[in-house]
């Protein structure tokens, strides 16, 4: 007991005097001294806990006046010992041993996603033709996503099978749902600009699908729409044939079939020549060396009507394509599934794309 033999204040101050005087001639070179410096003074039977333990004997009119003593005591010796902590860091000594010529670590940077490289692909090229980009819910109700595109109440693709609902239909409120194609978008934009009209519309939806390499609950669309006086079927085709030119290389063929969508007429789906075979055929093109990429048409005069657009006076093309379908062929990627796994060592490969 250092200080059992202290009998009054006087005493008692002359020697924290003394150890304020000791603390701040301290100096540590080494990380041993300060730990040493560390349990003289701060340790848990250190002076500054044992001097502490003096206040007992202090007689109660002189308590207060003692206790702001101990306390600036406790905070030098606390201060003291963050500066030869952090002194030692700075050292001479230390910095001889960092080396600054040595490369720093590499920053882990991220990779864009291969959809979303692809869909910025699709987005450019279409952007250079003069499309603006339009955006909608993806939550959205019965009307925008069937009603509006033509699809009459019992067509086979309303049913329970393909579209998540949110809500059902009951007799005072719409159905609610997960748009089922991006085609919504074009009624979001019709609803609210007038011809001409020159859109694409990027985004995900959704199908009650089984999940296989094939498909997959949701998927990407790009949605294309325009609608001017004097829009055909030419400007339809060629507007296409230049956006698989700009995707794929100027040696892409490409074909339309008759097909048929509510929303248009008369209706075509495009192929391209298979990319991965070039032709020759394989498990991708089933043998055909053709591939489907997209869903196309004229605008439905109905479509035009439902949105107060004049089918007299305005004409315009429609399309669909999927983004996971133009990125397999980009990239070869066979399993759908790769795309929402989050697998590392996949989503890594498209570093330099
Ligand atoms: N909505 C169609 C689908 O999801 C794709 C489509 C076809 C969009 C023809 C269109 C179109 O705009 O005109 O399969």
């Amino acid at each position: 007991m250092v200080f059992a033999y202290i009998r009054n204040m006087e005493q008692l101050l002359q020697q924290i005097e003394a150890m304020k005087a000791e603390i701040a001639a301290t100096v540590a070179t080494t990380p041993e001294q300060v730990e040493q410096f560390r349990i003289k003074y701060l340790g848990t039977k250190g002076l500054v806990k044992e001097i502490m333990g003096e206040m007992k004997n202090v007689p109660n009119e002189q308590k207060k006046e003692f206790g702001q003593i101990l306390n600036a005591f406790k905070m030098m010796a606390e201060e003291k010992m963050q500066q030869l902590q952090s002194a030692l860091g700075d050292s001479d000594e230390q910095s001889a041993k960092f080396d600054f010529t040595l490369p720093g670590d590499p920053v882990a940077v991220g990779t864009r996603h291969p959809l979303n490289l692809v869909r910025n692909q699709m987005v450019s090229i279409f952007k250079r033709l003069g499309f603006a980009v339009a955006e909608g819910p993806e939550v959205e109700d019965d009307w925008h996503n069937f009603g509006a595109m033509n699809l009459p109440e019992d067509h086979p693709a309303r049913d329970m099978q393909d579209t998540f609902y949110v809500q059902e239909a009951s007799e005072n409120n719409a159905a609610w749902l997960l748009r089922t194609h991006t085609s919504s978008v074009q009624a979001r934009v019709m609803e609210t600009q007038k011809p001409p009209i020159r859109v694409i519309c990027p985004g995900r939806v959704y199908r009650n699908e089984t999940i296989s390499a094939r498909a997959h609950c949701f998927f990407h669309q790009v949605e294309g729409l325009y609608i001017d006086e004097n829009v055909s079927f030419a400007d339809l085709k060629q507007t296409l044939y230049f956006f698989v030119q700009e995707m794929f290389g100027k040696d892409v063929k490409v074909r339309f079939r008759p097909s048929y969508f509510p929303f248009t007429e008369p209706s075509a789906e495009m192929d391209i020549s298979c990319q991965i075979c070039a032709g020759k055929g394989c498990n991708i093109c089933k043998h055909t060396g053709w591939v489907e990429i997209l869903g196309s048409g004229m605008v439905h005069p109905k479509v035009l009507e439902n949105f107060g657009i004049d089918p007299e006076k305005y004409t315009g093309f429609a399309f669909g394509m999927g983004v996971e379908r133009i990125a397999q062929l980009k990239y070869q990627v066979n399993d759908l599934r790769l795309y929402s796994q989050n697998d590392l060592r996949f989503l890594e490969q498209f570093k330099s794309v």
